[in-house]
């Protein structure tokens, strides 16, 4: 007996009764954004690796140990991308979209790759859809881009809490950085040898670990959000002042970290208690040097992305409208099965749904076919022509054959 090939660990097969909900998901997406000018972007599935190394961060997770790298053959590096911002960051410089009117307001959905542990609501290719705002860093960008993922959670039905912060410029984070590596470095023998290890490198991950240790040092380190300057507070306090006159909910949480290193300024995060540990269904925040650092001109950004079955998880069950069949062409001799196979595309052709017989079945199981199905009228082709039966009253009355197509029309309602 051979072994079956499975889908690889971490991934998933959409069926097609699961495409509905997904697709009602997509279909918030694009009226909430489209409603306030963001426009759809597409970037390719794999990049160059270094895109990502120089913008997500070499000291991430994602980075170190989570992307799907590989030579092309032709002895360069790309990798499957592991998220959007940074693709859609290239795409701004590579397009010269600085020269239009600014902010550049875009939206994405697809596939992204990241080579995590699986579990429930994380997968190694995941879908997500996300927005991204270029070249304004107005506070207002901040807190519409919130208004609008808060406004697609609430369209799906999903409950999700709010999770702010500010991580500041570079230069505050520079300075806060080596105030949080010595703290770290005071109390080093109770943190996780993983957090130890990674004191230089990338201190702030040490608030997002999970041992008790390590949380109790961190429990009381200082705070970045306590050392922002001046403007960095304004900008801040701009935003919330807007979420506030919009009545969204949000929770200051200093130690909101985010797995990706371009962030400046606002961060956050949307949580939903229904997914348990990975809590996050969507986040994102300001990154306005990462334009710059990929070799454009120096530009702020801003924007967001969420994942599709984390919101799936964390959505009300959605009822799933079912297409309606309008056409059935059952046949009662195998020879008919031409004559169906053209009215079913006429009909077609027509705009109507129509679908035939293709197993070869009596014309009983055909009927039940039809019935299964949920077709509203049923073409029997016999020796003695064509009969339309209404499948909702049971009526049944002898058609042309060629008058097929608009006898049908004229049944619909609105017909
Ligand atoms: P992120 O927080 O890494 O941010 O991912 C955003 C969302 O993608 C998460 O909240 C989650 O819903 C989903 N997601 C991430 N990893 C997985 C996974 N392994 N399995 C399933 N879902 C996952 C970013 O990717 C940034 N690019 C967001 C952003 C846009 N920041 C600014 N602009």
């Amino acid at each position: 007996l051979s072994e079956r090939t499975q889908a690889p660990r971490g991934t998933f097969d959409v069926l097609p009764d699961e495409e509905p909900a997904r697709e009602a998901i997509v279909r918030e997406a694009q009226r909430i954004l489209g409603s306030a000018g963001y426009r759809r972007i597409e970037t390719p599935i794999f990049e160059a690796t270094e895109l990502f190394a120089r913008s997500v961060g070499e000291a991430t997770d994602i980075v170190r140990k989570e992307m799907y790298t590989f030579d092309d053959g032709g002895g360069r590096s790309v990798t499957l991308r592991p998220e959007g911002t940074a693709p859609v960051c290239r795409a701004y410089v590579e397009h010269g979209m600085h020269k239009l009117a600014q902010p550049v307001k875009l939206w994405y959905l697809g596939p992204f790759f990241r080579r995590e542990a699986p579990q429930k609501g994380r997968y190694r290719e995941f879908f997500q859809v996300g927005a991204e705002a270029l070249g304004s860093d107005d506070p207002a960008v901040d807190a519409e881009l919130i208004l609008l993922l808060a406004d697609l959670l609430d369209a799906i039905g999903a409950s999700a809490r709010l999770r702010l912060s500010s991580l500041g410029t570079p230069d505050t984070r520079a300075a806060y950085r080596e105030r949080l590596t010595a703290y770290l470095r005071e109390h080093e023998d109770e943190l996780s040898p993983d957090v130890r290890e990674r004191i230089d490198l990338n201190p702030l991950r040490a608030f997002d670990a999970s041992d008790r240790g390590t949380q109790r040092v961190m429990a009381g380190a200082p705070r970045l959000f306590d050392v922002l300057n001046d403007d960095d507070r304004e900008h801040f306090e701009a935003v919330t002042a807007m979420l506030d006159d919009a009545d969204l909910r949000w929770e200051l949480d200093p130690s909101l970290v985010r797995g990706l290193d371009y962030y400046t300024r606002t961060v956050f995060e949307f949580e939903s208690p229904d997914l348990g540990a990975q809590s996050g269904v969507g986040g994102g925040g300001r990154y306005d040097g990462l334009v710059e650092q990929l070799g454009g001109p120096p530009t702020p950004g801003c924007g967001w992305a969420a994942g599709i079955e984390r919101m799936l998880l964390a959505a009300a069950a959605q009822p799933t409208p079912v297409d309606g069949v309008d056409l059935f062409v059952a046949f009662a001799k195998p020879h008919y099965r031409r004559e169906a196979m053209r009215i079913a595309n006429e009909v077609r052709q027509a705009g109507l749904h129509a679908q035939l017989e293709l197993a070869g079945r009596s014309l009983k199981g055909q009927l039940k076919q039809a019935d299964r199905i949920g077709a509203r009228y049923v073409a029997i082709l016999g020796d003695e022509g064509a009969q339309l039966k209404d499948m909702q009253s049971g009526e049944q009355h002898e058609v042309e054959v060629g008058a097929l197509p608009a006898a049908v029309l004229r049944q619909r309602p609105g017909g």
